[in-house]
C-alpha cells in the first residue's frame, strides 16, 4: 500500500478513536464509492472492517468514468462488494443489501464545479430524487446513522461580517446562476434530511465539507487543488484561471474524513461543518506552495502563470472567500485538524509521487 495512504488510515483510526466501536456488527452502504472521498472510506473500511467487526460493506457508483484501477484492486483482494447503481434512475430495490444495522453514507453527485454546469439537470436529480429514493428504502429500517454529503456551497458568497462562516448562517446564494443546480439542490437536500429526520425519527446526520485535497483527487477533475497538482507532476506551468485573489481554507482529506466519520456517528439529527479553520490563504498563495513542494521533492521548474478559463461561467458566482467556523465539530465530536496546507500538499505529491501518476 502507498505508504501515505497506509499512514493516513492510521491517523485517521487513531483520530476517531473510541467513536469506531459504534460499527460493531453494522452493515455499511456507501454511494459515490468511486471518488474523491469514496477513496478513503474504501480504504478505510478495508483496512480496519474486521477490526471493528463490521458485517459488511457494500459499496455502489454508476462508474460514469470507468472504474478505475483501485476499485478493480479492491473488488479483487477485498470482502466490500462493488454493485453498479445510478442513483438517479436505479431500482433501489434491485441492490443486494442487509439493510439492518446500517451507516450510510451518501455521496453520489456531481461534485466538481466544471462538470455540474455541464449537467446541471443531473446534478440535480442526484441531490434531490437519489436521496429521498435512499431514504424512502431506510426510513423504516434500524438506522444507526446516515450521512448526507451536503457543502461549504450551501452557504453562497457570504458578505465579510460571515467569513468565517458558522453553521447558523443562512446563506447567499443564487438562485437562477451556474452554480444554484448544485447550491440549491444541496440546500433542498438538506430539507429532505431534516424532515424524514423528524417524522420518522432518523439519526440523519448533515456534513458541509469544506474543500477538501490530498490522494484520491483524480487529476483530471478540474477542481483547483487537482490541476495545480496535474501541472507540478507533469512540470508545467501552474495556471490560476482568476486573479488569483479569492481565499480558499484547504482541508487535507484524512482531517476531512476523520471528521465524517465523527459526523456519521453522531447518532442523531444534526449539522456540522467540517474543514480546517486556518490558514485562510489565496489562489495565488496556493499555487506557490505547490510549486515551491514541485521544487524541493520533484525538480519542479515550471512558473506560476495567470490565463482566462474557455469556459464562460468558470468564475461566475464564484465565492470570493470560504473559511470555516469549526467549533461546534471541535466541542461536540472532538473533531481537531491538524494537517496544514503546507503539510497537506506535501503529502499529497508524495503520494503521487509513490504512485507514479501523470493524469
Ligand atoms: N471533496 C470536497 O471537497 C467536497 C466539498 C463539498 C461537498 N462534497 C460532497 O461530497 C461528496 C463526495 O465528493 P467527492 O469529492 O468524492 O466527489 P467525486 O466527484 O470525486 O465523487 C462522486 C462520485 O459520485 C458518483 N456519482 C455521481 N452521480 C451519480 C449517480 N447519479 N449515481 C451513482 N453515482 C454517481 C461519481 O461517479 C463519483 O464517483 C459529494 O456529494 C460532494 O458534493 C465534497
Amino acid at each position: 500500500m502507498n505508504t501515505i495512504l497506509k499512514e493516513d488510515l492510521e491517523y485517521i483510526y487513531k483520530k476517531t478513536g473510541r467513536n469506531l466501536e459504534k460499527f460493531k456488527n453494522s452493515n455499511i452502504f456507501i454511494t459515490g464509492c468511486c471518488g474523491f472521498l469514496g477513496y478513503y472510506f474504501l480504504n478505510f473500511f478495508n483496512a480496519y472492517k474486521n477490526n471493528l467487526g463490521i458485517k459488511s460493506v457494500v459499496a455502489v457508483d454508476n462508474f460514469q468514468s470507468g472504474r478505475p484501477e483501485w476499485i478493480e484492486k479492491l473488488a479483487k483482494e477485498s470482502e466490500i462488494d462493488f454493485q453498479v447503481f445510478d442513483i438517479i434512475d436505479g431500482d433501489i430495490e434491485k441492490i443486494k443489501l442487509d439493510k439492518s444495522n446500517s451507516f450510510v453514507i451518501h455521496m453520489a453527485s456531481i461534485a466538481s464545479p466544471v462538470f455540474y454546469r455541464k449537467y446541471p439537470i443531473k446534478t440535480i436529480e442526484a441531490n434531490i430524487w437519489g436521496l429521498k429514493k435512499l431514504l424512502d428504502l431506510y426510513k423504516d429500517e434500524s438506522l444507526k446513522g446516515f450521512l448526507f454529503f451536503s457543502s461549504s456551497e450551501i452557504y453562497g458568497d457570504p458578505d465579510n461580517a460571515h467569513i468565517p462562516t458558522s453553521e447558523d448562517y443562512r446563506g447567499y446564494v443564487n438562485t437562477i446562476g451556474p452554480r444554484a443546480c448544485y447550491d440549491e439542490s444541496k440546500r433542498f437536500g438538506e430539507t429532505i434530511c431534516y424532515e424524514y429526520a423528524k417524522e420518522y425519527n432518523l439519526p440523519i446526520t448533515l456534513v458541509r465539507p469544506f474543500n477538501n485535497y490530498g490522494p484520491g483527487m483524480k487529476l483530471g477533475d478540474k477542481r483547483v487543488p487537482a490541476d495545480f497538482m496535474k501541472a507540478v507532476i507533469n512540470n508545467e506551468d501552474i495556471t490560476i484561471l482568476s486573479d488569483g485573489k479569492p481565499t480558499r481554507t484547504f482541508c487535507y482529506i484524512a482531517d476531512a474524513i476523520t471528521g465524517y466519520l465523527k459526523v456519521l456517528l453522531h447518532g442523531k439529527f444534526d449539522v456540522f461543518n467540517i474543514g480546517i479553520d486556518k490558514p485562510e490563504i489565496s489562489i495565488l498563495e496556493l499555487a506557490n506552495i505547490y510549486a515551491e513542494k514541485g521544487r524541493e521533492f520533484a525538480k519542479y521548474t515550471g512558473n506560476v502563470i495567470y490565463q482566462k478559463s474557455d469556459e464562460k461561467n468558470y468564475l461566475t458566482d464564484n465565492p470570493n472567500r470560504r473559511c470555516p467556523i469549526i467549533d461546534k465539530a471541535k466541542n461536540l465530536l472532538d473533531y481537531n485538524p491538524e494537517i496544514y496546507v503546507e503539510e497537506g500538499v506535501e503529502r499529497f505529491l508524495k503520494y503521487i509521487i509513490e504512485e507514479g501518476v501523470k493524469e
